[in-house]
């Protein structure tokens, strides 16, 4: 194979021609493969059969060897935290006629990572006793007596006991693809580096695979799988913490099986030559969510066993030939489960390092360490996998500790406060001028 000068690779696009172009690549050794141009803005690219039925089925059973858990929450606006009622109201009422309807709700979008349903909001509205005068909608006067609190706690409520209104509703495990004692799949980096044109070195590198399983009603709304451009942030090589962003230069997601019935992947803004972010919010931003209004969007995948996309979630910086802006059409997301179950594979293709430093192929985690290889019921930070039920424990364990915490400052303040008094009790009586009885 030919060595690849780390200090000269500059990463390529897989150029998509037109739409419906198709180009043979040798995905197999020996074995063509035609990868098929369905988007141009944002290139996209769809491959029959990229994995082949065993080694799906394999994924799959190995996902569940590990364990899955539940998908954390995309990130999301808080629209109601620590905001007064009034500039609450104001934005939830969409068209400033001093009502909230539920239609305005619905289409207010990643609100507390919910997205509701008419029948839903009409059923908050009576659970949080909001709408007074029973005519379907809220008054200001009826919002400012509903407390921000109790709003939270309902929401909080809801993620938990509906989760089918959750911006994500699935179950997910990461998996290494790059020990070479255990490889999951063979030539797995090979394939994709021929599919992708980034050299397998550099897929090597990148993060884990992403194992998601969505049951019926499972989904995942829309959202970028990348963070914006922005020079002063490090991009993320661990995870997601708070000070990097994520550098995914371009997912392959896989499809593991056939789901009966849903299960797209849509990509509401393939295509949209006049997009602008604020006009989208306003506007059709309501297409985003893929349980109600999948087949609005102007692309849709079907999910098909082995079948993988590829597409890229930022442009190329014309200057640096590196990871460029975020592309705004390359929103996209899985559409709502009817029936059967839907199982994927993510890679993301990051592009962490930067060719001027000569780490071109720095790679997303130091892999190889032991402790953080993969243990069946353990994460890939090497955690353990908790249920559901083990998680609320914690939290209400956590909620306990707190309280007990300060109940003790209480108490200790408490203390110290009538410590001093008996001190300022006994100089005031060491003059001899009071006698003073201390209630402790
Ligand atoms: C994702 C994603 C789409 C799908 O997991 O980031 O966009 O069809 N999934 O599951
Ligand atoms: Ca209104
Ligand atoms: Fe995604």
């Amino acid at each position: 194979m030919k060595k690849i000068d780390k200090t000269k690779w500059v990463p390529k696009l897989r150029d998509p021609v037109k739409i419906g172009h198709q180009e043979e690549v040798m995905v197999f050794p020996f074995h063509n493969k035609k990868v098929t141009s369905i988007s141009m803005k944002p290139p996209i690219f769809e491959i029959s059969q990229f994995l082949t039925d065993i080694e799906c089925d394999h994924l799959i059973s190995y996902a569940k060897r590990l364990g899955l858990e539940e998908s954390p929450l995309a990130k999301s606006d808080h629209l109601i935290d620590d905001e007064t009622s009034e500039r609450t109201f104001k934005i939830w009422d969409n068209n400033d006629d001093g009502f909230i309807e539920p239609a305005e709700i619905m289409h207010v979008r990643g609100k507390e990572d919910l997205y509701f349903t008419e029948e839903d909001l009409l059923e908050m509205f009576k659970e949080l006793d909001m709408d007074k005068d029973v005519d379907g909608k809220i008054s200001f006067e009826e919002f400012s007596k509903v407390t921000v609190p109790a709003m939270k706690e309902y929401f909080d409520k809801v993620r938990r006991t509906k989760p089918r209104l959750r911006s994500r509703n699935s179950r997910q495990v990461w998996m290494f693809h790059n020990d070479p004692k255990y490889p999951i799949l063979s030539d797995f980096h090979g394939r994709l580096s021929r599919l992708s044109l980034l050299p397998e070195e550099f897929i090597n590198n990148t993060e884990p695979l992403q194992v998601v399983k969505y049951d019926v009603h499972g989904h995942y709304h829309c959202h970028y799988d990348s963070d914006e451009l922005d020079r002063k942030l490090p991009c993320c090589t661990f995870s997601r913490e708070d000070d990097c962003r994520l550098c995914r230069f371009a997912t392959v997601l896989i499809y593991l099986n056939n789901p009966k019935i849903g299960g797209e992947t849509a990509f509401p803004l393939a295509g949209n030559e006049s997009y602008s972010a604020e006009a989208w919010e306003k506007g059709e931003g309501w297409k985003c969510n893929l349980a109600q209004n999948c087949h609005k969007s102007n692309l849709v995948v079907k999910p098909e066993k082995g079948k993988a996309i590829l597409w890229y979630n930022h442009f190329l910086d014309e200057k640096t030939g590196w990871l460029g802006m975020l592309d705004p059409l390359a929103q996209h997301g899985g559409c709502d489960v009817i029936e059967g179950t839907k199982w994927v594979a993510n890679l993301w293709l990051t592009l962490v390092g930067e060719p001027d430093t000569g780490d071109a192929f720095k790679g997303w985690i130091d892999h190889g360490k032991d402790e953080l290889m993969f243990q069946p019921g353990t994460n890939w930070r090497g955690e353990t996998i908790k249920t559901d039920d083990e998680k609320e424990k914690d939290k209400e364990i956590k909620e306990v500790k707190k309280e007990e915490e300060s109940e003790n400052r209480f108490k200790k303040e408490n203390m110290e406060d009538k410590e001093k008094k008996i001190e300022d009790a006994k100089t005031e009586s060491s003059d001899g001028s009071y006698d003073v009885k201390l209630e402790l």
